[in-house]
């Protein structure tokens, strides 16, 4: 039993007494030579579907189970407190899953890693001077007022691309546009016009190649990236485009500051970073062009979700709106403080991030011999962080099918922290946090002091992973105006 290898897992590894299992007796799904469970997969729904595979699995093969696919090899967690005993064992410097393609990419073309590609002494060696600018609230805190710049706009944008019923057409790349500039107006102080009639073409060809890297991205992971490399496969080009243009953008938005410094009177985050740390030109431009990847399409899916669940929660939908308008009452922008007095705004968006999560797991690649559970996972084992069965068992969140922000500010203390960590977890929790949520709480409140969303159909729309949660379907919301 779970509480069994929990006692087991607690005490120490050089205990006579207790001996940890070996990870080879972990239970998991059929495992056949060279595809492993590969083919379960594919049948139950293929790798699109892996986060409700997954869950299955948990509840068939318990809250820790090996699994193989193909060569790769992992052991699942999916329980709060194996997850805690995790992370308080955690290292130095945690890593997560290689992302080989990228790897072989900057290789390639003889580029610098990035925060999501770096390991060791080199990782924290830029982790640090980032971090002192993107998690500490006060530093982030500053930026509203420019943050609500490109809000405005947004809002500008939905009401002119609103048909007669009030419904967009791609919102997801209206909202993309929307954190992309606002990445780049706090990454380098720049406008990029994104949001205005005409769009600045550079910027859009950021976003475009930042979807298409990705969707090249699952396929280089399970299959060969050395190998279609060799043979310039049709997958390898695309990605290797991609990249391309996405450094390339980047490195101009980059140049062109350090070029007029001038013009910049405002600060911005890669002047501080650039003054308080060592970092290479080489080693900004890839750091730079790692997180504007990572602000573009992860900020933008987070508020499509919410849209999308406050549309489908009435009840919901009009006590935020109340509560904002008591903080709000002549229609003006917030400021953090405002934020700060709406509990129940920030109650949603964590409540839409557990019930249609952004990124439903990470992982961590071990670097020493670890136990968990009881039983002990040797060096180098991949353990996957299962966020997704967490947020929907019952044991942890009551009507967990159920979007219910109200959980979240009388329930909390209930709540096991390591139940819903939508943005990691430890020492390589995502960069940025502090961003994001800033970016949504003042987006959001924007939204519901000016909109009903209200949902034009009431079919089911389902998650698909595509490195982020992307719906089936474009989500059927009309945004009517108060
Ligand atoms: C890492 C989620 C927004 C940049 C991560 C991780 C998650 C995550 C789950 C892995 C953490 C771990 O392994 O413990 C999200 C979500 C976001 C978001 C859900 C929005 C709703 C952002 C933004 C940026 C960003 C706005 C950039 C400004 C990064 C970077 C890492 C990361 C660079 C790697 C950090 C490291 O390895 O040191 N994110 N993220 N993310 N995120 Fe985010």
């Amino acid at each position: 039993s779970l509480t069994k290898r929990l006692r087991l897992s607690s005490s120490s590894l050089s205990s006579s007494s207790t001996t940890p299992l070996s990870h080879l007796s972990l239970p998991g799904p059929p495992c056949w030579p060279l595809v492993g469970s590969l083919l379960d997969i594919l049948w139950k729904g293929g790798l699109k579907r892996q986060h409700n595979i997954m869950l299955e699995y948990h509840k068939q093969y318990g809250d820790i189970f090996k699994m193989k696919l193909g060569n790769f090899e992992s052991v699942q967690i999916g329980h709060p407190i194996l997850l805690e005993e995790l992370f308080r064992n955690e290292s130095q410097f945690p890593q997560r899953l290689e992302i080989r393609p990228w790897k072989v990419y900057r290789d390639y073309r003889d580029e610098s890693n990035g925060l999501l590609t770096l390991e060791g002494e080199e990782w924290i060696a830029v982790r640090r001077p980032l971090q002192q600018q993107l998690l500490k609230p006060n530093q982030i805190g500053k930026c509203h007022v420019r943050l609500n710049k490109v809000i405005e706009n947004l809002i500008t944008q939905i009401d002119s691309c609103c048909d007669e019923k009030r419904c967009m057409k791609d919102i997801m790349f209206e909202l993309n546009k929307w954190t992309f500039q606002s990445t780049c107006s706090l990454l380098y102080n720049k406008k990029v016009g994104l949001l205005q009639p005409t769009n600045s073409k550079q910027a859009l060809t950021f976003i475009m190649s930042s979807k298409q890297m990705m969707q090249c991205l699952g396929i280089l992971m399970v299959t060969s990236v050395d190998l279609h490399k060799k043979v310039n496969s049709k997958i390898w080009k695309q990605h290797t485009e991609a990249w391309d243009n996405l450094f390339k953008i980047a490195k101009e938005y980059i140049d062109m500051r350090f070029l007029k410094p001038t013009v910049y009177t405002e600060e911005d985050i890669l002047d501080e970073v650039y003054q308080s740390s060592q970092l290479s030109r080489k080693q900004l431009y890839a750091v730079m062009t790692e997180l504007q990847i990572g602000g573009v399409e992860t900020t933008a899916n987070a508020m499509l979700w919410a849209i999308f669940n406050l549309s489908r929660n009435p009840k919901a939908q009009t006590r935020l709106n109340k509560e904002v308008l008591k903080v709000l009452p002549d229609g003006q922008a917030p400021t953090v403080m405002d934020i700060n007095k709406i509990p129940f705004l920030k109650a949603c968006l964590k409540e839409s991030m557990r019930v249609t999560p952004t990124i439903p797991f990470t992982s961590r690649t071990l670097d020493k011999d670890t136990c968990v559970g009881g039983y002990l996972l040797p060096k180098n084992t991949v353990v996957m962080i299962n966020a997704h069965p967490m947020n929907n068992k019952e044991e942890y969140f009551s009507d967990a099918k159920l979007f219910k922000p109200e959980r979240w500010l009388h329930e909390k203390d209930k709540i096991h922290p390591f139940a819903n960590m939508p943005f990691g977890f430890g020492k390589r929790m995502c960069i940025g946090r502090r961003l994001a949520e800033l970016q949504l709480h003042l987006a959001l409140c924007r939204i519901v002091q000016k909109y009903r969303l209200m949902a034009t159909d009431n079919d089911p729309v389902e998650q698909l992973m595509s490195v982020v949660m992307v719906p089936n379907r474009e989500i059927p919301v009309a945004f009517h105006k108060y």
